[in-house]
């Protein structure tokens, strides 16, 4: 047994780990000790310090429930979300498709279903009705028919469904078929600028860095056809005050929008519309898509 020291104590944890059988589960592993063991002696890790680390990241485990995802909300705070979203993209998106954003913690799986033209504000009506029409292509502008547009939003208190009142009555989501062209329109609120939850350990956090915890108005779009690579994207509205602060780094130049009046082919001349194109990768070799984040309830430890 040879005694360890600060540098020896990494190689001996490596080599004990060194026999995991799944090669990619030993490469995850091995390159996240490294950098633990790293961070620890770059900041000369102290054991009161140690232990704030261990009660936080308990702290963000026990506030997760099948309706709120704290660790997802603390990547996001992170930047980690956007980081593995670019490489994501990096490795599939085509140069002409849409960019991604953060799926964040709100989306659920199985929202109501619509007709074209129908609004996701079903039970929470106030704020300014908008039209959000386009068109879903290939990369090349060919029509994707019968694409399912999946779309979820805060209301204009600035609010998820999972965070105003009854968490298990969906609001302000809903699922939508393109048309034979590709074609689509819904009709909603204008979103608000809203603070991510900050009554957590997250919050918590963000607040220790003096950081504002809020997140541009913007509308969540997931586009799936078959054959294609699954788009998860926001549209943002230009005009609002935190576009160029965004606390989970989601914004991008082309998902910035603004609703106009008037707009050439806008299926209502009484409502303010957003035009947008969605433009899908195919699906390439070796693809293996994936989204960053999930269903809050999909997270929850199954029981024993
Ligand atoms: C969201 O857009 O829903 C969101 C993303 C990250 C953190 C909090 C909220
Ligand atoms: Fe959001």
């Amino acid at each position: 047994m040879a005694d360890l020291d600060r540098e020896s104590v990494t190689r001996e944890a490596l080599a004990q780990m060194a026999a995991t059988p799944d090669p990619r589960l030993r490469e995850i592993m091995a390159a996240a000790t490294r950098h633990l063991h790293a961070f620890a002696q770059e900041v000369n890790l102290k054991p009161d310090e140690w232990l704030a680390g261990i009660a936080f990241l308990t702290a963000v485990g026990q506030a997760c429930t099948p309706f709120r995802q704290e660790y997802i909300l603390l990547s996001d705070v992170l930047g980690l979300s956007r980081l593995v979203n670019l490489m994501h993209d990096a490795e599939g998106r085509e140069a002409a498709g849409t960019e991604t954003s953060l799926l964040g913690p709100f989306f659920r799986e199985q929202a109501p279903e619509f007709a074209l033209g129908e609004s996701i504000a079903v039970h929470d009506t106030g704020g300014t009705e908008i039209v959000i029409f386009g068109r879903v292509t290939d990369s090349e502008g060919r029509p994707l028919p019968g694409a399912e547009i999946d779309i979820w939003q805060t209301n204009a208190a600035g609010l998820y469904d999972l965070q105003a009142g009854d968490a298990t009555v969906m609001d302000m989501r809903g699922r939508f078929r393109a048309d034979a062209e590709g074609r689509f329109h819904m009709r909603t609120v204008k979103p608000i600028g809203y603070s991510i939850p900050l009554d957590g350990p997250v919050g918590k956090f963000v607040k220790q860095q003096n950081r504002h915890g809020m997140r541009p108005a913007h509308i969540h779009i997931l586009v799936a056809v078959p054959g294609h690579r699954e788009l998860v994207t926001a549209l943002y509205f230009g005009d609002d005050p935190n576009i160029d602060s965004d606390t989970v780094f989601g914004v991008s130049h082309s998902l910035v929008v603004r609703e106009a009046m008037g707009l050439p082919g806008a299926p209502r001349a009484d409502l303010p519309a957003v035009q947008y194109d969605f433009r899908l990768s195919r699906l390439g070799a070796g693809d293996g898509g994936g989204r960053v984040g999930s269903d809050p309830s999909k997270l929850m430890p199954a029981a024993e």
